[in-house]
This record gives C-alpha cells, sequence and structure tokens, in this order.
C-alpha cells in the first residue's frame, strides 16, 4: 500500500470511530489552526474516551486545558453547548509529524462552532502584565514588533520599497527579562492573531545536523503569515567568528538570515546575555540587526514598580522602601528570589522577616559560588590522581 493509500484509508476510520466514540452525527474533520487557542478557551474540557478500544494517556504538567492529555484517543469538549472532540493518534511516538490530531464536530455544529472560535480570537483580553521597564523601552518593543507587523504599516513599508524584515536583539545580564519580555510579546501576538515560533537552541542545532541544514536552518527563519519568530539564548550563534571558534555554525547562521524571501513581514527577536562587543559584527549589521534593546540591572524606581507589584499581604509585611534601597545592584530575578524567600519563611514562621530573607539570600549565593569553585579545584586533583 503506498503511503497515501495508507492515509485514505485510515483518516475517514479515525473520523467514524471518533464521532461513534463521542456520540456525534454526520462528523465534520478539521484542524483549528491558530484558532485552536480560542476554541480550547471557550471551550469546558470533557472526558477522555478511548478510540477504537484504544486509550494512552499523555502525562504533563501544565497547560492542561490546552492539550489533550492523550497520544491515543479522544478528548471531548462543550462549548456554548456544541459538543467536538480532539482525535489523537500518533502511530510512534518519536515522529510527531506521524501523528493523527484533528477536531470533529456534527456537521449540523460546524458552522456555528467555527463562528465561535473566530468571535473568541477577536475578543482580546486584558493580555499578560509585561515586565517591568524603564519608561518607553516597552512602547519600543512593541512597535517594533507588534507595532511593525501592523497591516497598513507593512503595506506602507512595501509601497515605499521597503524591506519586511526586522531583526531584534534583546541583551543583558541575567535574571533582568529578557525572557519575560518574549513570553509577554507572544502573547501579544497570540491576541493580535500573529503567527509566534520559538526556536531553542536545541532546535537549532538539530537543525545544523539533519541531512540538509542549509534547508533546515532556513526553514526556523519562516512564518508563513505575519509573525515573530523568537530565538532565546542564542549566544553560540552570534559569538564572534575570530575570537570563537564556530565559523561553521555562524556562516549558516547568517547566511539564513539573510536568504528569506519574506512574503508578508517578519520580526526576528533574538536573545542573549553575551556582551555586545563579542557578537559577531556580520551579525550586528544593518537588515540583519536593526535595533539593539538593553535590559540592565534595575535602578530603585524600577525596583520600586517590581515590589509596587507584590501581592498586598507581601508589601503590607515588610517595609517596601527599606526592600528597594537594600537591593541596589541586584538583578530583577534576584529580587523576586528574596520575596520567594520571604514567603516560604513566612509559610514556615508565620512572620514577615525581610532581614531574614536578605540573609538566606546571601548565605545561598554564597553556596552557590563556593560550589562553582570547588568544581575548579576538584577537577584537576582528580585527574592528577589518575
Ligand atoms: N523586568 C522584569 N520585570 C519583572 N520580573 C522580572 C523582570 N526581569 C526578570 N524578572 C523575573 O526574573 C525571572 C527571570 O527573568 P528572565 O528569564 O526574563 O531573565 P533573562 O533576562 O531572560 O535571563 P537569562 O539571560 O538568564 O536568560 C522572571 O521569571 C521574572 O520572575
Ligand atoms: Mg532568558
Amino acid at each position: 500500500m503506498t503511503p497515501l493509500a495508507s492515509y485514505t484509508a485510515d483518516y475517514p476510520r479515525l473520523v467514524e470511530a471518533a464521532a461513534a466514540a463521542a456520540g456525534l452525527t454526520d462528523p465534520v474533520a478539521f484542524t483549528a489552526g491558530t484558532y485552536a487557542y480560542f476554541l480550547l478557551k471557550s471551550a469546558t474540557r470533557g472526558p477522555l474516551v478511548p478510540l477504537q478500544g484504544v486509550l494512552l494517556r499523555d502525562w504533563l504538567t501544565g497547560g492542561r486545558h490546552f492539550y489533550p492529555g492523550t497520544k491515543f484517543g479522544l478528548r471531548l469538549y462543550t462549548a456554548e453547548g456544541v459538543r467536538f472532540a480532539r482525535v489523537v493518534a500518533h502511530l510512534d511516538t518519536d515522529y510527531a509529524d506521524d501523528a493523527y490530531d484533528f477536531y470533529v464536530v456534527a456537521r449540523a455544529d460546524y458552522v456555528r462552532l467555527f463562528r465561535l472560535a473566530v468571535r473568541a480570537s477577536r475578543e482580546r483580553g486584558p493580555g499578560e502584565v509585561p515586565p517591568v521597564m524603564p519608561a518607553g523601552q516597552l512602547e519600543v518593543l512593541r512597535q517594533n514588533t507588534v507595532g511593525y507587523l501592523d497591516r497598513q504599516n507593512l503595506r506602507r513599508i512595501k509601497e515605499l520599497g521597503g524591506r519586511a524584515k526586522r531583526g531584534l536583539l534583546l541583551t543583558g545580564p541575567p535574571g533582568n527579562g529578557k525572557t519575560s519580555a518574549c513570553r509577554w510579546l507572544k502573547n501579544e501576538c497570540l491576541r493580535a492573531g500573529y503567527e509566534h515560533k520559538e526556536v531553542s537552541p536545541d532546535a537549532y542545532q538539530a537543525a545544523r545536523r539533519a541531512c540538509n541544514p542549509a534547508a533546515e536552518v532556513k526553514d526556523l527563519f519562516a512564518v508563513h503569515r505575519r509573525g515573530v519568530i523568537f530565538f532565546d539564548d542564542m549566544d553560540v550563534a552570534l559569538r564572534d567568528r575570530n575570537t570563537v571558534k564556530e565559523t561553521d555554525d555562524q556562516a549558516v547562521f547568517l547566511s539564513a538570515l539573510d536568504g528569506i524571501e519574506v512574503n508578508e513581514g517578519v520580526v526576528y527577536v533574538f536573545t542573549t546575555n553575551c556582551p555586545l562587543s563579542l557578537i559577531d559584527p556580520a551579525f550586528k549589521r544593518p537588515g540583519r540587526l536593526d535595533l539593539v534593546m538593553h535590559f540592565d540591572p534595575p535602578d530603585a524606581a524600577l525596583r520600586r514598580e517590581l515590589v509596587g507589584r507584590w501581592h498586598p499581604e507581601v508589601r503590607a509585611g515588610i517595609d517596601a522602601e527599606a526592600a528597594v534601597g537594600e537591593t541596589a545592584g541586584f538583578s530583577f530575578a534576584e529580587v523576586e528570589e528574596v520575596k520567594n524567600l520571604l514567603i516560604l519563611r513566612h509559610l514556615e514562621a508565620g512572620a514577615w522577616d525581610w532581614a531574614w530573607a536578605m540573609n538566606q539570600f546571601r548565605e545561598n549565593r554564597a553556596e552557590l559560588a563556593v560550589r562553582d569553585r570547588n568544581v575548579g579545584f576538584a577537577a584537576p586533583s582528580a585527574n592528577g590522581h589518575r
């Protein structure tokens, strides 16, 4: 049997089996594309149902509302009284592409369900709270990403002969909001209906090792519609070729970045905590990178804003101004860590003890520093014994 023949035989069989299991008459199969998120957001999750007698549960943490929780079987849902099911049939769990993954709904409800998903996608919620940033920086970030992808804006750029492609680099020491900013942006893309894609260093390395690396890497840089592609922690690929010997890797990366024909519009967002001076000048040239945004450790005003976001009970338990003063030089993540220690202590001892949290924070830091050093010392002596 050819793959096509087997596919066309499997598909209707699965649709029928799913409809029978879910109790749907005259089933229509569909994939929800970018509407999936809004469809599931509006739906109430029902039980799992076996598919042709088989139910393979998929354990996972987090995101339960949006994942079916099965590798083989059905998940039932109801949205505004319309029943539908997600059908999942992974043939080989190592190859996600070899999976059947679609929705079924009774034909009588099909249009209603589609309209419901479209409506849900237009109801823009309040969105996520962006990370704390210096005045104006959030607007710059928004303007250069979701703002840039605005249809009118892109049309005008193309009319004037401009490039519908933009590259942003978010830099700064660890824990000052680069990844948090990406997380917020991703949510903004979702709300605006733009495509978004994350390319992890692992995905990049895997593409590099593929049989056809040039094409695979190029694929990572491509979007189908308008959208943002995030490259978080791309340190290796961005480093200066003259100081770090990763020449081959960077050449592929840089040419992929250039070689993309964009139909609609794409924004690349790279993050790194590698200092700007170590970043390959070829990467920094205009056309590849249009804007660099620095995510620096917070000054007192920004720390005050961060502390101002803490739970009222936490704030009532401490002297907020003292907290702002004592965390001078901390990264956002470090200030948050002190808060976490404070809360843990409160749960244990029933009191809000800022001094204890600061102390514990310093102790933990010192301990980590010592451990790092031990690793360094242990290695040569271990070798020496050999
Ligand atoms: N600007 C910010 N506003 C509020 N919270 C922040 C901010 N920056 C960092 N945090 C807190 O610190 C955590 C870690 O920050 P994040 O992952 O964004 O850092 P990063 O800049 O990506 O660091 P790295 O260079 O190590 O990847 C966040 O989950 C958040 O709790
Ligand atoms: Mg990060």
